[in-house]
Parts: C-alpha cells; structure tokens; sequence
C-alpha cells in the first residue's frame, strides 16, 4: 500500500475546539487531536466529547484525521474511553504515546478490529501511528515495529524520552541522537514511516526548526510533528523534494537505465561514479514527491 505523505503533523488539545476549527482549515497533511498530555485530567471528558462533535461536523480538507490516546497500560482505562468514545466519529487513524512493547499496539488494533466488525466497516482501514519516546520502547523497538498491520508509522518523542533516561535537551541533541537515529533504521527495515520529534521553541525565528528539520530530513525521516500551526509550511517544505533535484532523480534514472541496456552496472554521471544505491536514492526522491502531491511521469 503506497503511503501517503506524512511530512507535517500539527498536534492540538482535543479539548480546544478554537485551534481545531483552525487547523481543520489549513493546508496541512495531518492534523493530531490529542487527548494525552495536552488535555488537563479534568478535562479528558470534555476533550473527548469534543474531538468526537469536531470529527462529526469539519471539514478536515485533505487532512489526515488523527487522535492520540492516552498510554495504554492495565492501571488506567482512559486509553479504552479515548477510543470507544470518538471512533463512531470514524477518524482515519490514532496515536499511541509512550509505546514501550509490541503488545500495547496489538490491545489497541484488537479493540479496533472488534469495532470495525460490529459496524460493519472495512476491515483494517482505521491507521496506528506508535510514538516511542521511552527507554524501554527503543529496547523493544524492533517487536514494536512488526507488531500489527495497522501500523504505519514510528515516531520519535525527544522530550518524554530525556525525561525518561534522565537527559538534559541541548540544541544539538546529540543526548538523543542514538535513539533518534535507531528509529529511523527500524521504521525502515519494517517499511514504516518514520516522523520525528516536535521542535517546541516558539520564537519568531524560525532558523533553528529549520536546522533541525532538516537533520531529521537528512537521517531518512518522512516527516515531523508540529506544534504551532507557522511550523506546517517549513516543515512540509523541507520534505518536499525541489523541481531541481526532481530533475536531478529523473536524469539520473533515466542514465542508469541507458547504462543497464547497454550493459553496465557502474558509470560515471556528472562527474561523480553512479551505481544502484545512488539509483535507489533517485527512487525515493520521486517516491516523495509523488507522495507531497507531486506530478512525476516517466
Ligand atoms: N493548532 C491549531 N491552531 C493553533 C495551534 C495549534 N496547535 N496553536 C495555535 N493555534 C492558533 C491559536 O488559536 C491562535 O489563533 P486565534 O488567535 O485566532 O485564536 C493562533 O493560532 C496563534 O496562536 P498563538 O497565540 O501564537 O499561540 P498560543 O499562545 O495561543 O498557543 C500553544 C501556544 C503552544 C499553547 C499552542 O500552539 C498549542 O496548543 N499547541 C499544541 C500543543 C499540543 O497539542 N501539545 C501536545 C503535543 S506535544
Ligand atoms: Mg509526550
């Protein structure tokens, strides 16, 4: 199943109807209404009641409708209400915070799939995002990335996981930048989506959410999570592939397959040796553009 783009994810509280309305109307290519963190304990009602009436009545344009439940864990039941009480509004998928192992995914596409049944709704159509943000989900990384079919992204959370291993942030975040770097290889390896950590300054400059997005770029990342909605159009921006290096994909194709018909694996192509791992890169180049909305013939 080709994934769609998933390069901005603008979170809100679920229980701001304001800042829904408003990130209902942007242009962005996902929109997360939480119920976790965001959302006040008195307020989990509320928030539910909210995104549930927000599902029923906007329209969410091109936006993928996501909802992030509470940590699913025996001690608390608010993750079983977060879903029962906003999956008749038919969101096109969730978010599970604080994922530490295979099974907390699997009790959530269970419960899904039992909905889905009674309903009479196509099976399976209902998307899982895992975010993996302590220490002991990157030691089960790789059980939570095979975990269940739903699933189709991991994602990085920086600040839950210096909380947890007790890190201090820095602006480079090399305290991260093992675990920032394990997720994208085992969201790879699994052909997940691999969406990495908000950047939560709020200045006006937004100089360094642009270097930051553009590490993330450059590790293999799809996309990232957006606090604020002045952070979608740097972010979709960085993870859209530019008409130059289109071009510089399809040309670079286009030479291999002329050298593959004649015969040879390896050549040289504007002055730099070229064999199929450069190749495969030009792939993914068109793969993103494709994915941003991008017309690639050829
Ligand atoms: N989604 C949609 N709209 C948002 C928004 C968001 N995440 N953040 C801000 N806005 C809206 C505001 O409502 C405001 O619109 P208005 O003046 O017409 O009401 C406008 O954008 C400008 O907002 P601003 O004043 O710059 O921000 P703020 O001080 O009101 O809010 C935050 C700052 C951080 C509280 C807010 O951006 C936010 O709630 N972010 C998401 C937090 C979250 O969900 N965290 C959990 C996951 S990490
Ligand atoms: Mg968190």
């Amino acid at each position: 199943m080709p994934n769609r783009a998933r390069r901005a994810l603008l979170f809100m509280p679920g229980d701001a109807r304001r800042k829904i309305e408003k990130g209902a109307a942007l242009d962005v290519d996902c929109i997360i209404m939480d119920l976790e963190d965001g959302v006040a304990f008195s307020q989990k009602e509320e928030a539910r009641r909210t995104v549930r009436t927000a599902l029923e009545e906007l329209d969410f344009g091109r936006s993928e409708r996501l909802v992030r439940i509470n940590p699913v864990s025996d001690d608390s039941s608010m993750w079983i209400h977060d879903l029962t009480e906003t999956i008749e509004a038919r969101p096109d998928g969730y978010v599970i915070p604080k994922v530490q192992n295979a099974e907390q995914v699997q009790r959530v596409a269970e419960h899904i799939t039992r909905i889905e049944r009674k309903n009479g709704w196509h099976d399976g159509d209902i998307r899982l995002l895992a975010i993996v943000e302590t220490a002991m989900g990157f030691v089960y990384l790789r059980d939570i990335a095979e975990s269940d079919p739903r699933l189709v992204a991991l994602v990085f959370g920086a600040e839950d996981l210096a909380g947890d291993i007790g890190a201090k942030r820095t602006p480079d975040s090399w305290e991260v930048f093992y675990a920032r770097s394990k997720l994208v290889l085992f969201a790879k390896a699994y052909h997940l989506q691999a969406i990495d950590t908000p950047f939560v300054g709020l200045t006006a400059d937004d100089s360094q959410l642009t270097t930051t997005t553009e590490q993330a770029l450059y590790m293999g990342y799809t996309g990232k999570l957006a606090i604020h909605p002045n952070q979608i159009e740097p972010i979709q921006r960085m993870f859209t592939p530019t008409a130059e290096e289109i071009q510089a994909a399809k040309v670079l194709i286009a030479a291999h397959e002329k050298q593959q018909d004649d015969g040879s694996g390896v050549f040289v192509h504007e002055g730099r040796m070229v064999d199929l791992p450069m190749v495969k890169a030009a792939q993914s180049v068109l793969t993103r553009a494709s994915a941003a909305g991008i017309k690639v013939d050829g």
